[in-house]
């Protein structure tokens, strides 16, 4: 039997309460805030609404992104091979989480490994936590990460509050910007750095603009809490009230988007956190992102079937289009060029 770390121990618990318990933050993502113009004659046959997009050399025939979520676990592979077969099917892209474990455990690779093998013509992104970087990490445990899932870019993931509100987080900040920046010079592939659900401001979006950041995944506020998560998990009481402090923090997604946009012009941005349906994800990508992610929903799919995940991925592709027909958008080029309105 594979022996359980406390990596694999921390990751079951993180599946578990994102199933279990009510994670959500108090905020919500900013995007009710908007709405787009409807349009009554949009001129336009819904049967050619274009949804597809090139993305660091893939084809993808939505703008939709798996979340970075799991591995390291039998119960997480299986997650990870119906995620990554749905992704397959319809044709979009996919993050693993965490490859931490897998890279100190490397019987773990599999668990991760199970997405290419079944995916293999997905635009795929390996994961790490940038805080490793300050904690013995270099371009060679990236390198292991990418390699492991033949991934066409890395994900690291900035999550301070994550970290700070936990029983010995690893809570070392300090100086990561040139640590992420020595990555993105010396890889092979793209870099790409997200939150985990508060968002990044204009200050951290500029820092990265210097880092040489392919790509920032906004994961704002307004969907899955992590402070609410370890809230859950939290060891004892002081813990556990310190975390819950917290249900409100953050930048919400819609506000975030407009953030990166403003601090680092021409960035491609991708929008997450909290986004629950194919309309959120238009008018996220109406506000300047690429790509609409998704984590929480998927999880819950992918833990009945990997139909039930086709099923989701196939209704948030429909609201889409429905939502571009309606607003006379054809495309998603389109569709950026501006069709929402800002409630007062
Ligand atoms: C069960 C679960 C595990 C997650 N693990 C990771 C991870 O390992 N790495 C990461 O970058 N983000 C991780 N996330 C964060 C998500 O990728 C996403 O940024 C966040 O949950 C906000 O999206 P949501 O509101 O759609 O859930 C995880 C999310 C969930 C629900």
């Amino acid at each position: 039997m594979t022996k359980v770390s406390p990596i694999d121990r921390r990751k079951s618990e993180h599946i578990r309460i994102n199933l279990e318990e009510d994670v959500r933050s108090a905020l919500t993502n900013g995007l009710e805030r908007y709405h787009f113009l409807h349009e009554a004659l949009p001129e336009l046959d819904l049967a050619t609404i274009d949804t597809s997009l090139n993305l660091f050399g893939k084809r993808l025939a939505a703008p939709i992104l798996l979340s970075s979520m799991t591995g390291g676990t039998e119960d997480a592979s299986v997650i990870n091979r119906r995620l990554a077969e749905a992704a397959q099917e319809v044709g979009v892209a996919m993050g693993v989480g965490s490859q931490r474990a897998a890279i100190e455990h490397p019987e773990l690779a599999k668990t991760f490994s199970i997405t290419r093998e079944v995916a293999p013509s997905i635009l795929l992104f390996a994961n790490l936590g940038a805080v490793q970087l300050n904690y013995g990490y270099g371009i060679e445990h990236c390198r292991r990460a990418v390699d492991m899932i033949q991934a066409d870019a890395l994900i690291l993931h900035l999550n301070p509050l994550q970290e700070a509100v936990q029983a010995g987080g690893n809570t070392n900040f300090a100086n990561l910007a040139s640590k992420i920046e020595e990555i993105c010079k010396k890889l092979e592939v793209p870099v790409i750095v997200k939150e985990v659900g508060w968002g990044i401001s204009e200050r951290t979006a500029r820092l990265l603009v210097e880092c040489g950041v392919a790509a920032i995944d906004v994961a704002g506020a307004g969907g899955t809490s992590w402070s609410q998560v370890e809230m859950h998990r939290a060891p004892d009481e002081f813990t556990r009230h310190l975390a819950a402090a917290f249900i409100g923090w953050g930048i919400p997604t819609a506000e975030s988007i407009l953030m990166v946009k403003q601090a680092a012009p021409g960035m491609t941005i991708f929008a997450s956190g909290g986004l629950r349906d194919g309309i959120d994800l238009a008018k996220s990508i109406a506000l300047g992102a690429t790509l609409g992610g998704m984590a929480g929903p998927f999880l819950k799919a992918a833990v009945a079937s990997t139909e039930t995940v086709i099923e989701t991925l196939l209704l948030t592709k429909k609201q889409l289009e429905v939502t571009m027909f309606a607003c006379g958008a054809a495309n998603l080029s389109s569709l950026q060029a501006g069709k929402l309105v800002k409630q007062n």
